[in-house]
């Protein structure tokens, strides 16, 4: 049966009762989205699991409260020019102080779970040594008051923000650091992973690694493809490793961790672009995906790093690859590759969200179906998708249609790939709320809800409301949670 039924009952049915989302009824909360929403709503088992995502540093805030430590990001922020619009998550969203009215918002989406990481840095303010407490009861509040509300929380062990005192004994550059956040994993299982729906280790381990430590642009900045290998080794072995420490806590939650995956498209036919594009499918896909489910990394790659491919010591490979619960992927654009100069998709002609990615919804049924070829998968989870376009708060109202095409399209593609046989269990829209968003700074506005800045105050976009009928018909009731017995190999 190719939808074991997964419900886990705590806590009352989503009521949609929020007075933030009363005026629904508006336009593009119209009758054409509304039956739009539910035919395409009947392409999904009714335990599917719809979800909103967001990250630790980009919304919480409070950076400097309740014993909190630095982390890279605070310390990256603070070089000159490193932002674009020379902010930082200091403040963020505010969440830390808001979680009640974000919670209830989240619940009036109606979705059934949402995908939060934990700070690091406010639950172990130096990566190593003495907890705090406090920070670990801003989660638990967190926790308990999804929960409460029928919403499911998916939690993420690290996205991106390490404690700065592990930076400077150089982060994941240097392999103690895998022992450290294995310590932190056994931690947060020990204490959430009786309610948590799911724990995945890393988000995005090639944005650490490469745009980190190889391009420089995200913290902590560095420039160099040896040490950006290496950091990639390292933090694949500490998924493994912290697999291994979170099982050994008898955890019921189940575990993976979460890929960001495009397809990868040569830009003409030339024998040139295409091997341009086979090499960096292998950097960014292969890298990984082989690491992880195979036990090894791929060897034209290894061939093309040469001198810069990372040390590996014996049984590394095998620690890396441990079963799999669930594999999360987020998807946002595809990736063309050639030799050439590099292409712009916004001289090209093609559609394009804020960022300038191409809005190209065929390539997450193209990619699903694709890794379910390759490998022996886990179920999936598109664990992000989403876009930022230029909204407008207007009397009260962000008419965001190309964001409402943007996830119809993409929604679409995945039930394309569920039709197709690929087992996908959930989805994951990012984000709840505009954001900061890394380099980008505040600029980028990637939320279902918009957050004004100077007050604070949160409006649902038409999007918001777009989704909360779309999820309204896929029957959104109770928490989902993966079963334990689901993934394979266990
Ligand atoms: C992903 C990140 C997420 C957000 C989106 C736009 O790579 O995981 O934090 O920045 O991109």
């Amino acid at each position: 049966m190719p939808w074991p039924p997964h419900q886990h009952s705590t806590g009352p049915t989503i009521a949609v009762n929020d007075i933030m989302l009363m005026k629904s009824d508006e336009p593009s909360g119209n009758a054409v989205f509304r039956s739009e929403a539910g035919a395409l709503a009947e392409r999904f088992p009714p335990n599917f699991v719809w979800g909103v995502a967001t990250s630790a540093y980009q919304v919480e805030g409070a950076a400097h409260e309740d014993g909190r430590g630095d982390s890279i990001w605070d310390e990256f922020c603070r070089r000159p020019g490193a932002i674009k619009d020379g902010s930082s998550g200091e403040r963020a969203c505010d969440h830390y102080h808001r979680i009640g009215e974000d919670v209830g918002l989240i619940a009036s989406l109606g979705v059934n779970a949402y995908r939060f990481s934990l700070a690091w840095p406010r639950v172990q303010p130096l990566g190593a040594g003495e907890w705090n407490e406090k920070g670990f009861e801003f989660y638990d509040r967190l926790i308990d008051g999804l929960l409460e509300r029928g919403v499911a929380p998916y939690l993420t062990l690290y996205h991106w923000d390490l404690p700065q005192a592990l930076q400077e004994s150089g982060g994941w550059m240097n392999r103690d650091t895998v022992g450290r956040f294995a310590d932190y994993a056994a931690e947060v299982a020990r204490r959430f992973g009786g309610r948590a729906a799911s724990i995945a280790t890393h988000n995005e381990p090639w944005v650490v690694a490469i745009l980190g430590h190889e391009a420089g642009i995200f913290a902590p900045g560095l420039k160099s493809q040896k040490v950006a290998m290496q950091v990639s080794h390292h933090l694949l072995l500490s998924h493994g490793l912290a697999v291994q420490a979170v099982r050994a806590q008898r955890c019921t939650a189940p575990l993976g961790i979460v890929l960001n995956q495009a397809p990868i498209h040569a830009a003409t036919d030339s024998p040139e672009d295409l091997a341009k594009a086979r090499l960096d499918d292998g950097l960014t896909i292969r890298w990984y995906m082989d690491a992880l489910l195979r036990g090894s990394y791929p060897e034209d790659v290894l061939e093309f790093l040469d001198e810069d491919a990372p040390q590996i010591a014996p049984g590394d490979m095998a620690t890396i690859r441990q079963p799999l619960d669930f594999l999360g992927i987020n998807y946002y654009t595809r990736n063309l590759s050639g030799t050439g100069a590099p292409l712009d998709p916004i001289g090209s002609g093609k559609e394009v969200t804020d960022m300038g990615w191409e809005v190209f919804p065929a390539g997450l049924s193209e990619l699903l179906m694709r890794l379910k070829a390759d490998y022996r998968l886990p179920p999936l989870y598109v664990t992000e998708n989403g876009a930022a376009y230029r909204d407008r708060l207007v009397d009260g109202r962000v008419a965001d249609a190309d964001r409402i095409r943007y996830l119809h399209s993409h929604i679409a593609a995945m039930a394309d790939a569920l039709e197709r046989g690929v087992d996908v269990r959930g989805y994951f829209v990012w984000s709840l709320l505009d954001n900061f968003e890394w380099a980008d700074g505040y600029a980028k506005r990637f939320g279902l809800v918009f957050v004004d800045y100077a007050t604070q105050r949160r409006t649902p976009k038409d999007s918001a409301l777009w989704y909360r009928a779309f999820c309204s018909r896929a029957g959104t009731a109770g928490p989902r949670r993966l079963a334990i017995n689901d993934g394979v190999g266990r």
